[in-house]
């Protein structure tokens, strides 16, 4: 972890300048995710050596949406660094849900490949439920199988997704364990906003929280947030939450990645979160950047379920 200081200074009421000057932590995703993709290549070479599997995952992209494609591409690399085997099918816009539901089938049948994962968004003419619904749900290493999404409701083992399994990491392995704690979560999409509530609210070890959402139907979000020892932001936004919205030494989890036009930057963009990071750092005690906090863990977390899948001790039916 890496301890910054940060100055902000916030006009009030446009009369007076308060320079606020706080120290807060910034929670290193990139070395916890490192530390997480260690243990799973030990436990790889352990699988391997005592049962002679190789963990594999299917990847399959749909279009050529760029975030998706670098996103595919990371995971691969991924991958390669645990010593896994993967495959990349890379399918036109235009194919058909009824071609998608084929390759689907296929990796589900092949014993070599223990996790399929779809890259989402998928194009309009495709059913995203239909899709995930076809997914062996012992090969969902994303976690969105109706069954995985039904077991993680009601407690019990199963493959859970990526994002909210890294968060769950990310607080835990910064000495922020959730426990007790009363965490607001910004955003109710099925990738984050909903899985994050139904992991931290179990009455298991590094959980066990209060969990409230807040999302688009609130009237003033920050009447919630204002109340947490844990902000999660998933809305998906760039730079919503500031640090008015947030309690003196509460910690900050930012999963929003956005892209947003910058003309000095070389590639015309730079990537920013759902929290807007200077002002939340300093009321903050700590904090995720962007990049570089929650993004790192969603792949490890992708390559310890695909590890999981691959050792079968997950499901017993
Ligand atoms: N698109 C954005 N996040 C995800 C994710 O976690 N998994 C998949 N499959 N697609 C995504």
């Amino acid at each position: 972890m890496i301890q910054a200081l940060f100055s902000y200074k916030r006009d009030l009421n446009l009369e007076s300048t308060i320079a606020t000057t706080m120290t807060a932590v910034i929670i290193d995703g990139k070395k916890i995710a490192e530390d997480i993709k260690r243990e799973v290549k030990r436990e790889t070479e352990k699988l391997n050596a005592d049962k002679g599997i190789t963990p594999g995952l299917a990847f399959i992209l749909v279009g050529d949406n760029p975030a998706s494609q670098a996103y595919v591409r990371m995971k691969g690399k991924g991958c390669e660094e645990m010593g896994f085997y993967s495959i990349t099918e890379r399918l036109p816009a235009e194919t058909t849900q009824e071609h998608l539901l084929q390759l689907i089938d296929k990796f589900n049948r092949d014993p070599n490949i223990h996790g399929i994962l779809v890259q989402l968004p998928l194009p309009k003419h495709i059913s995203e439920e239909h899709v995930l619904t076809a997914i062996d749900y012992r090969k969902d290493v994303d976690g969105f199988h109706p069954i995985n999404v039904g077991k993680l409701v009601i407690g019990q083992e199963c493959l859970k997704p990526c994002t909210p399994l890294g968060v769950q990491e990310l607080l835990v392995r910064s000495g922020n364990d959730p426990s007790g704690k009363h965490v607001v979560v910004v955003g109710r999409s099925n990738i984050v906003g909903k899985p994050v509530l139904n992991i931290l609210l179990q009455k298991q070890k590094g959980a066990n929280a209060v969990v409230t959402i807040a999302h688009t139907g609130a009237k003033d979000t920050s009447q919630y947030t204002r109340q947490a020892d844990i902000v999660i932001a998933a809305m998906g936004r760039p730079e919503c939450i500031t640090g008015e919205m947030i309690k003196p030494g509460a910690v900050v989890i930012d999963v929003g990645i956005n892209r947003i036009d910058d003309t000095t930057a070389k590639n015309g963009y730079r990537l920013v979160g759902d929290v807007h990071f200077a002002s939340a750092a300093a009321v903050a005690s700590a904090i995720t950047p962007v990049p570089g906090g929650v993004g790192p863990m969603t792949i490890a977390m992708l390559l310890r379920n695909t590890l999981l899948a691959a050792a079968g001790t997950l499901y017993h039916e």
